[in-house]
């Protein structure tokens, strides 16, 4: 399986950690992964104009342009980000926006999702409303979302140094594909 995953925390800290560490996982059992930071890549915003409505394609010429065929390869997609405003980041947000290309004929069709979300509140609200968020364009997507893990955790390292949260990381990574 072709495992992708997208991490739209703008600081090295608790999304990328958890990414990797599925991810590790993941390639324990075989399966091919790549790991992209949004942070690193240079991703205009949607300007709106609609022209991939007609053309299928984004005509803004960025680092999405080598990601589009990167998410059209993949069986599974993993959409990691840290709670802001009890929501997904600006930066993943973006990256959904720029999604648009693939909505119209719906070509992400039945690839698997899931979410992997890192706030530092417990409340289930702040749960709900950021992984609706990812739930929401994975429907819009005829997306198959297939799961989703929240930790807790606010200073940068706290997920790595907290047993149980590794602990549930490792489980979720168990079930992801089993
Ligand atoms: C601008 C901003 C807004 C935030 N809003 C929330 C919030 O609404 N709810 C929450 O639980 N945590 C919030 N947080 C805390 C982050 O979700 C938390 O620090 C998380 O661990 C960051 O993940 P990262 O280490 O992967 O960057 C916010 C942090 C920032 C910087």
């Amino acid at each position: 399986m072709k495992i992708i995953a997208i991490c739209g925390s703008p600081r090295k800290g608790n999304t990328e950690f958890i990414l990797k560490r599925i991810l590790t996982k993941m390639e324990e059992q075989g399966h091919q992964t790549r790991l992209i930071l949004l942070r690193e890549k240079r991703i205009q915003f949607c300007d709106g104009c609609l022209s991939c409505d007609e053309t299928e394609k984004c005509k803004l010429r960025d680092d999405m342009q080598i990601i589009y065929p990167q998410l059209e390869e993949s069986d599974l997609i993993i959409f990691g980000s840290p709670v802001y405003f009890n929501n997904v980041t600006g930066m993943m947000k973006n990256f959904i926006d720029r999604l648009l290309p693939f909505y119209y004929k719906n070509k992400l069709r039945d690839k698997k999702i899931v979410a992997a979300i890192v706030g530092a509140s417990d409340k289930i609200e702040t749960i709900k409303k950021s992984t609706d968020c990812i739930k929401t364009a994975a429907d819009l997507l005829k997306m198959s979302f297939v799961g989703d893990i929240y930790l807790v955790a606010r200073k940068n390292d706290e997920v790595e140094n907290n047993s149980e949260s590794l602990k549930q990381i490792d489980k979720f990574a168990e079930n992801l594909v089993s």
